[in-house]
């Protein structure tokens, strides 16, 4: 197996940056045999979110209308495959050429260039991840099966502020902390999952931490004011989802309710 500790630099400044350590009790309950389907469906569930998100935001700041729908379409099966279960996904990978070429900036907004360049790697890294769980998923025989989302997300995203440039520069602290919070998990999982699965997770660890620093890049980037305050507020509310009692274990839930 891979050597964790080979990655303690890129963990460090993630640890440092999340406000507490997912709870060992969480740990406990996502090492069990009969969670692991849930485990992998919702962390293939998180993967298109994250990219579904990123699509999300270069749309609404930095591309025209024509640039909106050509990301769509890259998004299209395998959102079809998540909803409808249907598509041939091994068409997908092929889909994986340059698209930020042919995305048309809008004039009128001064990070657009930085924003697309940033969000087009990240939303072709997390379908490549969304494909890589998919695939382990199919070895396994473990089906696709539709479930809830946990309640973290959303719970972060009641703490964007309703102006911009606030909204956006928030919902890039957000994204920032949903990132750093699923690269220390898979971390934590490293040594008590099978080693296949182990090694994937290692893998995921080095794109999992630039994207924290991309979203918080940006957010200072974009930012007319310090970011610093916002970090923190965030921060504290994304460690009070984590360390909550939850009823339903996911990839994001908190500690496990008995
Ligand atoms: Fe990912
Ligand atoms: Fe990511």
């Amino acid at each position: 197996m891979m050597n964790l500790s080979a990655y303690q630099s890129l963990l460090e400044p993630i640890d440092a940056f999340l406000h507490c350590p997912t709870p060992s009790l969480w740990i406990d309950e996502a090492k069990k045999a009969e969670n692991l389907s849930i485990l992998l469906i919702d962390h293939m569930i998180c993967e298109l979110k994250a990219a579904q998100t990123a699509a999300w935001l270069v749309r609404k700041y930095a591309i025209d209308k024509k640039s909106s729908e050509i990301l769509l379409n890259w998004l299209q099966p395998y959102e079809n495959l998540i909803y409808y279960k249907g598509g041939d996904f091994h068409q997908l990978l092929s889909r994986h050429h340059d698209i930020s070429k042919q995305l048309v900036l809008r004039p009128d907004c001064p990070y657009a260039e930085e924003l697309v360049d940033k969000m087009v790697t990240l939303i072709k890294e997390e379908l490549h991840h969304f494909y890589q769980v998919f695939d382990i998923m199919s070895q396994r025989n473990i089906k696709y099966q539709s479930i809830t989302a946990s309640r973290y997300a959303k719970g972060l995203m009641q703490q964007v502020r309703t102006y911009e440039p606030a909204t956006l520069v928030d919902k890039l602290i957000c994204g920032a902390y949903i990132e750093a919070r699923s690269c220390e998990r898979f971390a934590k999982l490293v040594p008590y999952v099978d080693e296949k699965l182990a090694n994937f997770y290692i893998s995921l660890l080095r794109s999992e931490a630039r994207h924290y620093q991309d979203y918080l890049k940006l957010a200072q980037k974009i930012s007319h004011t310090g970011i610093d305050d916002r970090v923190k507020l965030i921060g504290q509310v994304e460690a009070e989802l984590i360390s909550r009692e939850d009823c339903e274990f996911r990839f994001h839930s908190g500690v496990p309710s008995r």
